[in-house]
């Protein structure tokens, strides 16, 4: 089993339209994960950077959702012009993209109500 410095889970979960929680990836192309997986692999990142298809990930109010292990980052709202900005500074700078980032009180919401 290889470790990885950065998995990253894309959220690929698609609900039919009009779901109260909505759903990270409407299309159903899972698009996001396509451009992470691709993006990866031209930047020289693998073998120990992997992008995962993800079911849903519980934080769709605030998709489309991506969390990157073992750091524990959860990035909301990504879009694919954020992929190439992830990668840069989180994964290849250790940075955390602010814009982007879930705060941990943002999280797990819906199971508390
Ligand atoms: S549909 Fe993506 S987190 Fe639930």
């Amino acid at each position: 089993m290889p470790s990885f410095s950065h998995h990253i889970f894309v959220c690929c979960n698609q609900r039919e339209p009009g779901h109260s929680r909505g759903c990270c990836d409407p299309e159903g192309a899972e698009a996001l994960r396509s451009k992470f997986k691709a993006a990866v692999k031209s930047k020289g990142l693998t073998p120990l950077v992997r992008a995962n298809h993800a079911g849903c990930l519980d934080q769709c109010e605030l998709g489309p959702c991506v969390v990157i292990y073992p750091q524990e980052i959860w990035y909301g709202g990504v879009q694919l012009s954020d992929v190439d900005r992830i990668l840069e500074e989180t994964v290849v700078h250790g940075r955390v993209v602010e814009d982007l980032l879930l705060d941990p009180d943002q999280l797990n919401q819906k199971s508390k109500s």
